[in-house]
């Protein structure tokens, strides 16, 4: 029986794994991180503080929760040399492809941790990488919009940091809005952990060879990538702008149930929610008091969005198929109010999952029965025969 999961230590043949750093049940609409529920994370945590309780597995006490803020302030700044690097991409490459190579490229400049064998190596590479993805994500940004990169200032906070590496310019004032700045940063906490998605058994995998952690990182980015995952948060705003009107959205809901039509819902779905994604109920749910607070409440999208929800949610071959809104249905909306481009919209993606990555890959290394992961197959293929030479094939 092919639908049998069995846990092994090392990366089960059958491709899953016993972790205990987030649950979700997908029939009843939960999302704990290490038991928190989402809700309650999103409300009162801050990103940083949600990161450090991923890694570490309890939310920290005023000590901790400074002493994790400034080991994450100390490495935010990357090697001058990887200005080079960005200078080598076209003006128009995708940001993913940016983020996605500058991040694997990481290994080449820290040596000193390449034994990841040993705790505190994984912990400093740790604090690295969730340090470093805004700094890098700030570049590519800069870089598609022909502008000067701008570094990190560290009395700032991580998600101000990461609002002013992406909008501040020389030549004027930046002055962060504290409600841009409250809003990504919950759309941080929402996006920072999810179980054993498609990105994170990627990061898994790539990680039990023991390759080194930038590597194992920036393989999850490439997964991440794809429409099916965190692309959708894009492909979510391409498809509301070619709908284009309520009018428009039957039309769109019969070409998503036309299994000859390749159009599918984005933001719709999930492979283990079949009710609706928690994290899209807190961004529906603030994405009006958003948009409201940031002066364009009114944006048409959103408004096609609810209707477009609405439309579906009340046709059979959405609801017998279990299809609710997923985190990227709404999350773009956010992210378009704050000024970011819709191509833009993986990187954040990533930036919020990061910690995640970085605390199952932690985990995955810190069991002592751990070994290289090796997913089987059911072979469908020929049976063996003889190789029958050129001049007596047909
Ligand atoms: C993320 O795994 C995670 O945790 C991922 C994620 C995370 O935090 O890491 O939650 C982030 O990736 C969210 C998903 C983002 N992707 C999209 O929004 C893209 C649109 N969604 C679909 O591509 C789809 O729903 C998937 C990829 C998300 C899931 O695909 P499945 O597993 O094939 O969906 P399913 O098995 O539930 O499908 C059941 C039926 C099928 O039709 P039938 O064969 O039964 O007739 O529903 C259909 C599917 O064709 N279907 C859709 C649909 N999604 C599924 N039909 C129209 N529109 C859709 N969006």
């Amino acid at each position: 029986d092919l639908g049998y999961f069995t846990y092994d230590p090392g990366y089960s043949t059958s491709g899953s794994c016993q972790s205990d750093i987030t649950y979700i049940d997908g029939d009843q609409g939960v999302l704990l991180y290490r038991g928190y529920p989402i809700e309650q994370l999103a409300e009162h945590a801050s990103f940083l503080e949600v990161a450090r309780l991923l890694i570490h597995g309890d939310l920290p006490n005023k000590n901790e929760l400074e002493a994790f803020d400034q080991a994450i302030t100390h490495h935010t700044m990357v090697n001058e040399s990887l200005r080079i690097f960005f200078n080598g991409f076209h003006y128009n490459a995708h940001p993913m492809a940016m983020l996605t190579g500058v991040v694997g490229s990481l290994s080449a400049f820290y040596h000193d941790t390449i034994d990841i064998t040993d705790p505190e190596n994984r912990l400093l590479s740790a604090h690295r990488i969730i340090a470093k993805m805004p700094t890098i994500a700030g570049a590519a940004f800069k870089h598609m919009v022909g502008e000067p990169f701008v570094h990190p200032l560290n009395r700032l906070s991580y998600t101000g940091n990461l609002l002013n590496m992406l909008f501040a310019r020389p030549s004027e004032d930046y002055e962060i809005n504290p409600v841009a700045e409250r809003a990504l940063d919950q759309l941080l906490i929402l996006h920072a952990d999810h179980e054993q998605n498609a990105s994170t058994s990627t990061v898994r995998l790539a990680g039990s060879t023991g390759t080194n952690p930038f590597a194992a990182i920036s393989s999850g980015c490439a997964a991440l990538w794809g429409p099916a995952h965190g692309g959708a948060n894009e492909a979510v705003l391409r498809m509301l702008s070619e709908i284009g009107t309520v009018e428009a959205v039957p039309k769109y809901i019969e070409k998503a149930k036309d299994k000859n039509d390749p159009f599918r819902l984005m933001g719709f779905g999930h492979r283990v929610y079949k009710n609706y994604d928690p994290r899209a109920t807190i961004i529906r749910k603030t994405c009006h008091e958003v948009l409201d607070e940031l002066g364009v409440g009114n944006d048409p999208q959103l408004e096609l969005a609810i209707r477009l929800e609405e439309i579906a949610l009340a046709d059979d071959y959405f609801v017998e198929r279990k299809l609710y809104p997923n985190v990227d249905f709404y999350s773009g909306i956010i992210y378009r109010a704050l000024g970011i481009p819709k191509e833009f919209f993986t990187v954040l993606f990533a930036i919020g999952r990061t910690p995640g990555w970085i605390a199952q890959w932690m985990e995955m290394l810190s069991d002592p029965e751990q070994r290289i992961g090796r997913p089987r197959q059911l072979y469908t293929g020929a049976a063996r025969r003889d190789y029958v030479p050129l001049h007596r094939r047909g």
